[in-house]
């Protein structure tokens, strides 16, 4: 074909897949202006598409993807304003959710406490004092039932930050969808289930790597079968971000990941046209604007690639790498709060402009402590103005073009493959991550930016510059120290209530599948039914697998 040929092929591909989306998703109005009348097109493209703009950017919905996912993205639909909540009691964080879905947000983001984070039940000694605190104390399906009181789960997709029990709060989930007359080929949903970066910055594991794997693919082929359109795991670069590494570190080490869970995935049996559709993936949008908009071009160009060309996956939808952004917790400053809504406004419209799929942006407070509702709300209402009032979800990836955000995006996806290469060299991101490489580069880009704030280098508004001689805190958000022994109570009360044969029988039952070499999710989702606890069954696990600790 010649060049223009290819590329009039192309852009007429494009148009047919817009009509064909529009069928489902029509454009959010029937024509788009400026404020001065201007005509606003769906996409903008060089005249004539040179063989390079194919091959390297194409068009939206279409192989490689660096414009995005969907053919007509936000024209259609706004990206899921998701925010991550969660703290206390169950009956607490229901308010909390039915006030941010009042508000206007269009998808749940549940965060837990860490006693369920790593399974414990909030009466085991390990969970003292932190029970309710970062995150809601889910022990049993009675919490669970509590938490999504009067909310429909046939018409709210909910993400659950929840990894090494991820089995356990997924078997809930459909526990309660079932309980609500929901059956689980309906749910939809996102468990994060991603266990490398929990060894490598997060923390939250339980289990050594080899298990730990096995529990993921599990969920996996007991997803493909039973719940189609739930999201299996959300291969996360947040965290890794989050513990200072760079961007292109973000990217290389997430995709890494994301390589070692197809692996796994593969070599458990799956097809990869099966399980990889499925597969989520979540960043972080920090300070430096352009290459957090680059970042994620770049991301989504080099997984496109790998799905298609490593793995030779059939499907298209193998090759989406579909994800969710948080904007970056640790940009946000103790000193002058108020300042943080700016930063977290620009790290949002980053995420926008790199064509994001949901959303959390951080609210002001959260240096200092969960978020009070008031600065919740404002969190929201900033990605609402982004929407509604900026223009910029007019247009299909607008910086595409830019001299500047190209050639970022292909800096960053050279640096991000030899990252990629590196780590192919060790035998891939869990024995890297056994090696503690990736946490040695991490370690070694966060002491490098350390120094450059210390030495002013890099300026941070409010804390090494601009300071306030005093620094006032409005009210913050207290979690009730009573909450501790009033979950404890209702917890026991769970147990003596139940019948417990059924729960001894149910767990005998998962401790033989765990044993063998059967999937461990249909007797999980028999214990939790049978009112077994979150720390109940992660002990019958920690009997069979063993405890990982780290290095
Ligand atoms: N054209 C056509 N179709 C469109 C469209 C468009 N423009 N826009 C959306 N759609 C379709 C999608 O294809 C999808 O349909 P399908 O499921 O049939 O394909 C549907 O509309 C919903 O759209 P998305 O799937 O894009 O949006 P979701 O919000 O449902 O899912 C996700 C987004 C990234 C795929 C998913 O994995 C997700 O929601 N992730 C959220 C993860 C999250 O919230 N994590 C929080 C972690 S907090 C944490 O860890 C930090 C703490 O430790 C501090």
């Amino acid at each position: 074909m010649t060049l223009s040929s290819n590329g009039q092929h192309s852009k007429q591909e494009w148009e047919k897949n817009v009509e064909k989306t529009m069928k489902r998703f029509p454009e959010r109005s029937r024509s788009f202006h400026t404020s001065s009348d201007i005509p606003v097109d769906r996409l903008y493209t060089p005249e004539p598409l040179s063989e390079d703009y194919i091959n390297q950017i194409g068009f939206p919905g279409q192989y490689p993807y660096t414009r995005g996912i969907q053919p007509t993205m936000y024209r259609s639909r706004y990206w899921t304003m998701r925010q991550y909540a969660g703290f206390g009691s169950a009956e607490e964080t229901n308010e909390r959710f039915r006030y941010l879905l009042k508000q206007g947000q269009t998808g749940l983001s549940v965060a837990f406490d860490l006693p369920t984070q790593i399974g414990y039940d909030s009466d085991d000694p390990m969970a003292e004092g932190e029970v309710g605190k970062v995150g809601v104390a889910i022990d049993s399906l009675k919490d669970m039932e509590q938490l999504f009181r009067e909310i429909p789960l046939d018409q709210v997709s909910t993400s659950m930050t929840i990894n090494a029990p991820a089995s356990i709060l997924l078997a809930m989930y459909i526990a309660v969808g079932e309980n609500q007359g929901v059956a689980k080929e309906k749910l939809t949903g996102t468990i994060q289930n991603d266990i490398l970066k929990e060894y490598i910055a997060r923390g939250t594991y339980i289990y050594p790597p080899k298990p730990s794997m096995r529990l993921i693919t599990d969920i996996f082929a007991y997803c493909q079968e039973h719940l189609p359109k739930f999201n299996t795991i959300s291969i996360s670069g947040y965290h890794i971000r989050e513990a200072g590494s760079t961007a292109v570190q973000e990217v290389a080490f997430t995709i890494a990941n994301g390589m070692a869970y197809v692996d796994a995935a593969i070599e458990a049996g799956l097809k990869v046209d099966q399980f990889a559709p499925r597969l989520a993936f979540f960043f972080n949008a920090h300070n430096q604007f352009f290459e957090e908009a680059a970042k994620f071009r770049a991301a989504r160009r080099m997984w496109a690639k790998i799905m298609k060309e490593h793995y030779k996956a059939e499907d298209p939808k193998s090759w989406k790498m579909r994800f969710h952004t948080q904007t970056g917790g640790s940009t946000l400053t103790a000193q002058q709060p108020d300042n943080n809504i700016v930063r977290v406004t620009m790290q949002a419209l980053a995420a926008v402009l790199g064509g994001t799929q949901s959303l959390h942006t951080n609210s002001r407070d959260e240096a200092l402590a969960l978020p009070t509702e008031d600065s919740a709300r404002i969190a929201l209402r900033t990605q609402q103005i982004i929407a509604n009032e900026s223009g910029v979800a007019d247009t299909i990836d607008p910086l595409a073009g830019s001299y500047y955000v190209e050639s970022l995006t292909d800096q960053i996806e050279k640096e991000a493959g030899a990252y990629l290469d590196r780590i192919s060299e060790f035998g891939g991101a869990v024995q890297a991550v056994e090696e503690g490489y990736m946490q040695r580069e991490i370690h070694q880009a966060a002491y490098e930016a350390q120094k450059r704030i210390e030495s002013k280098e890099d300026i941070v508004v409010g804390m090494n510059e601009y300071q306030l001689d005093e620094e006032i805190h409005a009210d913050l958000l207290k979690v009730d120290e009573a909450l501790e022994r009033g979950q404890i109570e209702k917890t026991q009360q769970v147990r003596e209530e139940r019948n417990q044969e059924e729960v001894d029988r149910c767990l005998q039952e998962l401790r033989e599948a765990a044993a063998g070499q059967d999937n461990v999710m249909p007797p999980i989702v028999k214990a939790v039914q049978a009112y077994a606890t979150v720390g109940e069954i992660a002990n019958i696990l920690r009997d069979e697998f063993g405890e990982y600790t780290a290095m």
